[in-house]
């Protein structure tokens, strides 16, 4: 394994939590890169369902070191309600790491958001966790990050610099109450020792663990078209989940990752507002939806969905340099009579296979598709390739050849078990 890396090939939300946890098995350690509580993942074992916001899902492998790397941005009230949970069902967390380098996103982010959110013009549909405010105080090198919260003066610092420049904003432009600077000061004074014990040096910690040959697994949280640079921006979240940002979150060297995986949902979905080419608004629509249960993790918002996006997928499997792919939920698609894959986007008279990143060009592109035949029965209980039905092996064989990268897991339920191929 070495260092391996999941990324979400889409708009996230590809299930990428189960494809984790698989690989998780051979992990030494699991490391959260980017993103914050804006994500969420659901892993389900021997009956049981954990859910995960900020702590990696790893942590349910008794040999897994969980690790909290400096690229992700942290949310200490969501945390400890997350901690106290996974506690609560006999989770083990004296296996967490959480790095020195982690910036906080404060009650002031997620004030921000939701301030900001709530204006018509220009809403990007975020997840209102604050996780924007918390990466562009970080840019502006006004953030709080872990290594401030352990000594209390350093804190109190920090807090102060950073409302003087945040509570102008939120009361003249936005009209809202400013926050107290002593009561956080003394909130998160609190959540210094809750979460003292976990603190290291990250980097260290996993420079140390590769050039030991210890597998470390990456795992990604949203998708790479939710990436700041490479998504559909504005329409993006604000960090990288891309395998770039896996080096830049973890500060692994990039000729250190050795194998790449692309997750990708059999079809698509995308929460939140931003161009999708393939969207179904329709009964199809509707019928994946529910078969899927495409309602959010962290927010409970109906996603919207469409079909497979091919040319998305090939631009996701360039820009991380895929080494393999998890194609996921493809149990949801049985029982549709015909399938259809977008092949090209048609604009302005022409056709093309190369994806557009910019908003208002990608809203303009109409889809060409292919169309394949569907399959009647239903598959969760497939173990192989040779137990799907014929229109399901071509249908993936399709996306294969299309994409260019070869399929080594098909997840066909929610359960470890209901997997096709091996890690
Ligand atoms: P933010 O990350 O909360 O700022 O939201 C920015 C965009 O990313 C919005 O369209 C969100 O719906 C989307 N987003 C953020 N996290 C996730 C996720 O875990 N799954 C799917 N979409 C997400």
């Amino acid at each position: 394994m070495a260092v391996s890396v999941v990324v979400g090939a889409q708009w996230g939300d590809e299930a990428k939590g189960k494809i984790v946890d698989l690989l998780a098995q051979r992990a030494r350690y699991v490391v959260r890169y980017a993103g914050g509580s804006n994500a969420g993942h659901t892993v389900c074992v021997n009956g049981a369902t954990y859910k995960f916001h900020l702590i990696p899902s790893g942590i349910l492998h008794s040999h897994v070191t969980a690790v909290i790397a400096d690229g992700v941005v942290m949310d200490l009230r969501s945390f400890s309600v997350e901690a106290a949970a996974l506690r609560e069902q006999g989770v083990d967390l004296s296996r967490l790491r959480i790095g020195l380098g982690v910036h906080l996103t404060m009650p002031y982010h997620r004030l921000l958001d939701e301030l900001e959110e709530a204006q018509i013009e220009g809403r990007i549909g975020t997840t209102k966790r604050g996780i924007g405010p918390t990466y562009a105080d970080k840019a502006w090198r006004i953030g709080v990050r872990v290594a401030d919260l352990l000594e209390r003066d350093r804190l109190a610092q920090r807090i102060q610099r950073v409302l003087m420049r945040r509570n102008p904003t939120i009361q003249r432009v936005y009209g809202a109450k400013p926050l107290n600077a002593d009561e956080l000061i003394e909130e998160f004074s609190r959540y210094a020792e809750q979460i003292r014990p976990y603190v290291c040096d990250v980097p260290h910690l996993l420079m140390r663990a590769v050039e030991q040959d210890e597998p470390i697994l990456m795992e990604g949280a949203q998708g790479t078209l939710l990436d700041l640079d490479y998504g559909t921006y504005p329409y993006v979240t604000s960090s990288h989940p891309t395998a770039a940002g896996a080096c830049l979150g973890t500060g692994v060297a990039p000729n250190r990752l050795t194998e790449i995986w692309g997750v990708a949902k059999a079809y698509t979905t995308r929460v939140g507002e931003g161009p999708f080419p393939t969207e179904l608004e329709d009964e199809t629509g509707e019928r994946i939806r529910n078969r899927g249960r495409e309602y959010g993790t962290t927010t409970g918002r109906a996603r919207r969905v469409g079909w497979l996006d091919l040319v998305a997928l090939r631009y996701a499997a360039r820009v991380n340099g895929f080494t393999a792919l998890a194609v996921t939920l493809l149990d949801v698609l049985s029982g549709f009579p015909r399938l259809k894959v977008c092949v090209a986007y048609r604009v302005g008279g022409s056709e093309t296979r190369e994806f557009i990143g910019d908003a208002p060009a990608l809203a303009r592109c109409e889809p060409v598709y292919a169309e394949l035949p569907g399959w009647r029965e239903e598959i969760t209980h497939c173990r192989t390739p040779d137990d799907l039905p014929a229109n399901a092996l071509a249908y993936l064989n399709f996306i294969e050849e299309y994409v260019g990268v070869p399929i080594r897991l098909i997840s066909v339920g929610p359960g470890r078990e209901q997997t096709i191929g091996a890690v």
